[in-house]
């Protein structure tokens, strides 16, 4: 009888639990904009992909630097504060090209091998992610702009 309750209570409340929370200051992220966070940001979604899903956030008045990341199902990145690209090409994986990229060779080839940099966020067989929170994603742009136009290390022969 006492189970049957407790089996009932959970299946009833099941839909309202709350995502479990993944703070990326809780996996080491010190988020003063200069630290390489990197591997604390990937151990937080890492985490949060353990357990099938929940919000990692990245907490308002820190800017947190980071390489690039994967998001999996279920992820809510709550962006309270700022999220900055590095400028270590060593932070950045090097993935298959996309079918949306095309046979793009238009800025000469930067594509070799079929394979490209990662972006910054990305997700690739995923679903049931939100982005959300108000916060900034800060690519870094004009840094892997001018990178990418006088195609010198670390851009070539990836990251065009
Ligand atoms: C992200 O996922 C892709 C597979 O879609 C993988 O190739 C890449 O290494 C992953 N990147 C990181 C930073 O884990
Ligand atoms: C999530 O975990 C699964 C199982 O370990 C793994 O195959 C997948 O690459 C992970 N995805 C991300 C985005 O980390
Ligand atoms: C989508 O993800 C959120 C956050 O983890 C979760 O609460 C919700 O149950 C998920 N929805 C579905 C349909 O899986
Ligand atoms: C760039 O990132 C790589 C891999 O994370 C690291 O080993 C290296 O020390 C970093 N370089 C700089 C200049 O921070
Ligand atoms: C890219 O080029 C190859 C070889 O010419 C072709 O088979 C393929 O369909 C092309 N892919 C796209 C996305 O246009």
């Amino acid at each position: 009888m006492e189970v049957f309750r407790l089996l009932f209570n959970f299946l009833f409340l099941l839909p309202f639990i709350k995502a479990q929370d993944y703070n990326v200051i809780n996996f080491g992220a010190v988020g003063d904009g200069n630290t390489d966070d990197t591997q604390a940001v990937r151990a937080a979604m890492a985490a949060a992909n353990h357990s099938h899903g929940g919000r990692v956030i990245f907490d308002a008045g820190y800017t947190f630097l980071t390489g690039c990341f994967n998001i999996s199902s279920n992820v809510i990145l709550d962006v309270r504060g700022k999220i900055l690209g590095s400028i270590n090409a060593s932070n950045y994986e090097i993935i298959p090209l996309l079918p949306f990229y095309g046979n793009d060779t238009h800025d000469g080839g930067g594509y070799t091998n079929g394979m490209t940099k990662q972006p910054l966020v990305y997700s690739y067989n995923a679903n049931n992610i939100t982005i959300t929170g108000g916060g900034v994603i800060d690519g870094n742009g004009p840094y892997w702009y001018d990178c990418r136009y006088k195609d010198q290390p670390p851009c070539a022969p990836y990251g065009r």
